[in-house]
């Protein structure tokens, strides 16, 4: 292949703002946080590029997902000429800055909503979805919002509904409108033009309905349960993904692209489909829409050997033919953490895995550490969607606690006596970046083992991958190649020692090991993995058969 490009080839860290550093004292993250902890990001913990959830101007009612200026940064993130060092410090270390983008909803404190709510007659009325009621003054149709109820909020003084998605706070834009299409295209120029490298951007496929707003149909798949929202008892088959959808995307592909002459720019779609073929159009059938679908298969799946592997044949598979480049994710602000979800040791699996697949990972921030959920003491609770669905383990707080700095007051997150935002980890003096730094089997030793190594050979990130068949129950087993280079990756995700059949591979060496305690020469013919281990083995020489 050509040269991979620094979104290819690189790993991107997602940072949760309110959560990473808090320079001003107020309990919550900020930007001059972010760039006081730039040097863990190019030296400590080697990633490529960094991706900020919003940071605009805000009412908070979702975190920043819901925005009241695309073109300035909240007070409490600081300003744009923070903004500007960020990127420019980040950019002198040869880390590039990915932002949230969020198209499907403004804030309702948006100046444009505002006048869109203001009377029928706005000029801004069209910027957003509004309907009359149907004849017995029930909502337009059956559209659930995400965070429960009803997509649909009555306006009293206009009498007609307007459509939100996500919270009556977060009214949907109306992208069938060319001029909300202009405005949110200038919007993404204005960062372009500040040097931003990419965007991640926000529930990518729901931008585009139906635009008959038909009833969705039910979820034959459904069963009401705790643990799944109401809003999946029907599937969303005209409240999302139209497909007049990709037309917008291949005109801002084609928008970035007009900004990539100097460095290239990229964006990285949010979009939650697990039928591979169907997510894979969001490449473009050109390949001219998003560099990158957010694939979320390893968020998805049971954690088990066979149905992993599905998820990797299904991605390789789905784009085989049309040359799209994979991308993998273990966490992120809206997902329970990985640690919590499968266990410690599981995790350094986990880590194992992404970081040696084929493809771009994306690293959720204290990930690297084994950050765990936080139980959040109800008075606590900030997320909305824990207010409108509680108890049920919906809430994405757990997730999004301060980052583990040190064992200091506070983990070094805020200066001790804050209170910080959301409660730290009780764990925070054993799991934190200081102590694992001074540990040398410690999760974070093993993440920038597995940076460094990744980074040091393309075989890693570029070179093909190849599943090995018959590899033991429990076993992922897969070869990667580049240039003459082989490293064949084997992980056991059973707590039973196994042997690997006889490969006929060369011999090699084990260059990293996740239990972090062997290295040294290995023997394909009689290669042991430990409860949980994952190796990582050189094979000699660059060529050869393997059977
Ligand atoms: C997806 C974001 O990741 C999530 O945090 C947010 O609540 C919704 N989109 C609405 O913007």
């Amino acid at each position: 292949m050509s040269e991979p490009l620094w979104w290819q080839r690189g790993v991107i860290y997602q940072i949760y703002p309110r959560s990473f550093g808090d320079s001003t004292g107020d309990g919550v993250g900020d930007l001059a946080g972010i760039l006081q902890k730039l040097e863990y990001l190019d030296h400590t913990l080697p990633v490529d590029a960094i991706w900020l959830s919003p940071i605009y101007p805000s009412p908070m009612a979702d975190f920043g997902y819901d925005v009241a200026n695309y073109v300035d940064i909240d007070p409490l993130f600081g300003d744009l000429d923070t903004f500007d060092r960020l990127v420019e410090e980040a950019h002198r270390r040869d880390i590039r800055v990915i932002i949230d983008f969020v198209p499907n909803h403004s804030s309702d404190q948006h100046p444009w909503f505002i006048e869109s709510r203001s009377s029928r007659h706005s000029p801004k009325r069209d910027w957003y979805v509004w309907r009359d009621p149907q004849p017995d003054g029930s909502p337009p149709n059956n559209w659930l919002a995400y965070f429960g109820g009803i997509a649909w909020e009555w306006d009293e003084a206009t009498k007609q509904y307007y459509l939100h998605s996500f919270l009556k706070e977060q009214p949907d834009l109306n992208w069938r409108n060319p001029e909300v299409t202009a405005a949110m295209f200038d919007v993404v120029r204005f960062w372009l033009k500040r040097g931003v490298d990419g965007f991640r951007i926000d529930v990518a496929h729901a931008i585009m309905k139906d635009p008959e707003l038909r009833d969705n149909p039910p979820n034959p798949d459904w069963r009401p349960n705790a643990q799944s929202p109401e809003h999946d008892s029907l599937l969303t088959v005209h409240s999302a993904g139209h497909p007049d959808v990709h037309g917008v995307y291949r005109d801002l592909r084609r928008l970035l692209d007009e900004y990539s002459g100097e460095r290239p720019r990229m964006m990285v779609g949010e979009i939650h489909i697990f039928d591979w073929p169907r997510w894979a159009q969001y490449y473009g059938a050109q390949l001219d829409e998003f560099h990158l679908p957010f694939n979320f298969g390893l968020l998805d799946v049971g954690w088990e050997a066979a149905a992993i592997r599905r998820v990797v044949d299904g991605v390789e598979d789905a784009l085989h033919t049309l040359g799209g480049w994979p991308n993998y994710v273990l966490g992120n602000h809206d997902t329970h953490r990985i640690a919590s979800r499968i266990g410690q040791t599981e995790a350094r699996l986990a880590m194992m895995l992404l970081l040696t697949l084929r493809g771009t990972a994306t690293l959720y921030y204290g990930d690297e550490l084994g950050m765990v959920d936080v139980p959040i003491p109800l008075d606590r609770v900030q997320d909305p969607f824990e207010k409108l669905t509680p108890g049920r383990g919906l809430g994405r707080d757990p997730e999004r606690t301060p980052m583990q700095w040190d064992a200091a007051p506070n983990a070094g997150f805020c200066a001790a006596g804050v209170e910080p935002w959301l409660p730290l980890a009780d764990s925070y003096g054993e799991i934190n970046v200081a102590e694992e730094l001074a540990d040398p089997r410690s999760m974070l030793t093993l993440t920038r083992r597995l940076l460094d190594l990744r980074r040091a050979h393309p075989a890693l990130h570029s070179g093909s991958y190849r599943p090995i068949d018959p590899a033991p129950d429990h076993c992922f087993v897969y070869l990667r190649e580049e240039q003459g280079e082989r490293f064949l990756v084997s992980l056991n995700f059973s707590a039973e020692e196994v042997m690997l059949p006889a490969l006929d591979v060369p011999n090699g060496t084990i260059v990293v090991s996740t239990h972090l305690d062997r290295d040294g020469r290995a023997d394909p013919a009689r290669f042991t993995l430990r409860s949980h281990e994952g190796c990582v083995v050189r094979l000699e020489g660059g060529t050869g058969t393997l059977s």
